[in-house]
């Protein structure tokens, strides 16, 4: 099965992110990722869940939802009732990454673990039965348009070797892009999320084929 792509809204026009949804939705993104940043883990501010919200109607593909927010309990129930399909949360951001799991699962939704570049691999073997997805941040988060950190080709191949055959997604965020995106998938990713490299032309297609 070829891979998923997961276009990030962070490097659409904010000021037509309606249209810019229903076009990649026509280009032939698998999920939406939309990059929520809190002004404190990370530093940069974007958007809420009333703006999620908002955007849902704009299509029926899943949103993956980035939540870069320290501390993150509080944000989940408004962001899965604002139409998230996919939450995922930063290990870092959580002093109780096995209950955060938890909660996501509860309100029945798929829940998933960001590891920045720096944060090792070992903090997901304990939560891999309450875990759909392994986000593997290949930038320190924050901004679009960062050039890629090699280390995160290794990683996804040790956590493809630790998540074995149970059907997790392993996600790649930051600084992909064609010259990356089949490296990425031979060491084991199945999704790989890309804002600049979708949005750096008008031909979304064309750019999501590339990738792909
Ligand atoms: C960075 C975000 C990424 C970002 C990727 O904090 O999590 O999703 O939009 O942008 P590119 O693909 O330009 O590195
Ligand atoms: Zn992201």
């Amino acid at each position: 099965m070829s891979v998923k792509i997961a276009p990030s809204i962070l490097s659409a026009d904010f000021a037509r992110l309606g249209e810019e949804i229903r076009a990649l939705d026509a280009a032939g993104a698998d999920y939406i990722h939309i990059d929520v940043m809190d002004g404190h883990f990370v530093p940069n501010l974007t958007i809420g869940p009333g703006v999620v919200k908002a955007l849902r109607s704009a299509t029926t593909k899943p949103f993956d939802v980035h939540l870069m927010i320290e501390p993150v309990d509080g944000f989940i129930p408004a962001f899965v009732e604002a139409g998230s399909d996919i939450v995922t949360i930063h290990a870092e951001a959580t002093r109780h990454l096995d209950r955060s799991l938890q909660l996501i699962k509860g309100l029945g939704v798929k829940a998933g673990v960001v590891l920045n570049p720096a944060t090792p691999e070992g903090v997901l073997e304990y939560v891999l039965d309450k875990v759909d997805l392994i986000l593997v941040m290949s930038v320190n988060p924050g901004f679009g348009g960062q050039s890629f950190i090699p280390s995160a080709l290794d990683k996804i191949a040790r956590i493809r070797r630790m998540v074995g055959e149970r059907p997790i997604e392993i996600e790649v965020d930051g600084g992909v892009s064609a010259a990356n995106a089949a490296a990425l998938a031979a060491a084991g990713a199945t999704v790989l999320v890309a804002g600049s490299a979708v949005f750096r032309t008008p031909d979304y297609r064309a750019n999501i084929d590339l990738l792909r």
